[in-house]
C-alpha cells in the first residue's frame, strides 16, 4: 500500500464520518471544502498537532502512528484536489 492509498483509507475509515468524503457530489464538495478551510487556516505541522491532542468534539488520534498520522495529512493537503495555498 502507498502512503497515498493509506492516506486515503484512513480518511474514508476514520475522518469522514464527520468531515465528508468523496461519493456522492455533495460528500465530495463537503470533503473539498474541509481540505481547502483545513489548507487557509493550518500548516501540515499544525495539522499533525491536532490529530495529536484533539480539540472539542474532534478526538485525539495520538494512537495513530506518525506514518498514518502523516498519510492522512498528506491526503488532505495534496489529493483532494483542493486548491489553496501550500
Ligand atoms: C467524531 C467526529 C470527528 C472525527 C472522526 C474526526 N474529526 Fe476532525 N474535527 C471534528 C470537529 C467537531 C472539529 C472542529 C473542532 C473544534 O471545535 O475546533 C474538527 C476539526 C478538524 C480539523 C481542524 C479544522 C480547522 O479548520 O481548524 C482538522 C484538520 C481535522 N478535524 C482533521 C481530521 C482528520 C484528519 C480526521 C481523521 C484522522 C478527523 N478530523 C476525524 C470532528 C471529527
Amino acid at each position: 500500500m502507498t502512503p497515498d492509498e493509506l492516506g486515503r483509507m484512513i480518511y474514508g475509515t476514520v475522518c469522514s464520518a464527520c468531515h465528508g468524503f468523496e461519493e456522492g457530489e455533495q460528500s465530495r464538495r463537503a470533503l473539498v471544502h474541509f481540505a481547502e478551510t483545513v489548507k487557509e487556516r493550518l500548516t501540515r505541522p499544525q495539522v499533525l498537532e491536532l490529530l495529536e491532542t484533539g480539540r472539542n468534539q474532534m478526538p485525539s488520534f495520538a494512537p495513530f502512528s506518525t506514518m498514518e498520522k502523516r498519510a492522512v495529512v498528506a491526503f488532505l493537503f495534496d489529493e483532494t484536489g483542493a486548491t489553496g495555498s501550500p
